[in-house]
């Protein structure tokens, strides 16, 4: 008979720590939603191909559907519900609020996190790069030229301005449609 492995987990998830025994064979995308609560992170292929469960451990972008969530033990995980602060949307929401870069939203995660990952090492991307970044995220409802547009509206905000705003990623929720 197979017998159950129980491990125990402590991460820290959007800067608030999480602890939990759970199945050694749980996947982290299942940890973070059924465990600790941030339905955000999404199912989708749960092969690696969707981009929908994207989250970012220990600072880079990655697809927690091929990730244990015993490897989580001991580490930093921000997911999408992480990216907003102090009531402030992140410039990238806003983008893609402001350019309705979504329709559904189930694409969200892996594409707001790679547009992130993509404008902090290349502030001002041409649609090439753009579209190379977002290569390992599926959409099926926006056809992505709203996507692209949202993420070049993003690297115009974040990169323009003043030194201040350039300071704060984030910006007032209020929505502008
Ligand atoms: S659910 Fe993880 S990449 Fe699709
Ligand atoms: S907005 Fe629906 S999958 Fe992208």
């Amino acid at each position: 008979m197979e017998t159950k492995s129980i491990v125990a987990v402590r991460t820290t998830i959007n800067g608030r720590e999480h602890s939990a025994e759970v199945d050694s064979r749980l996947l982290l995308v299942e940890a973070i939603r059924d465990v600790f609560g941030l339905k955000g992170t999404h199912i989708g292929c749960l092969t690696g191909d969707c981009g929908a469960c994207t989250v970012v451990v220990d600072g880079k972008i990655a697809k927690s559907c091929l990730m244990l969530a015993a490897s989580a033990d001991g580490r930093e995980i921000q997911t999408v519900e992480g990216l907003a602060r102090d009531g402030k949307l992140h410039q990238i929401q806003q983008s893609f609020w402001d350019e309705y870069g979504f329709q559904c939203g189930y694409c969200l995660p892996g594409m707001m996190f790679s547009a992130k990952e993509l404008l902090e090492t290349d502030p001002r991307p041409d649609e090439a790069a753009i579209r190379h970044a977002l290569q390992g995220n599926l959409c099926r409802c926006t056809g992505y030229q709203k996507i692209v547009q949202a993420v070049s509206t993003a690297a115009d905000r974040m990169s323009g301005g003043t030194n201040e705003e350039r300071e704060d990623d984030h910006r007032d929720d209020t929505p502008t449609r």
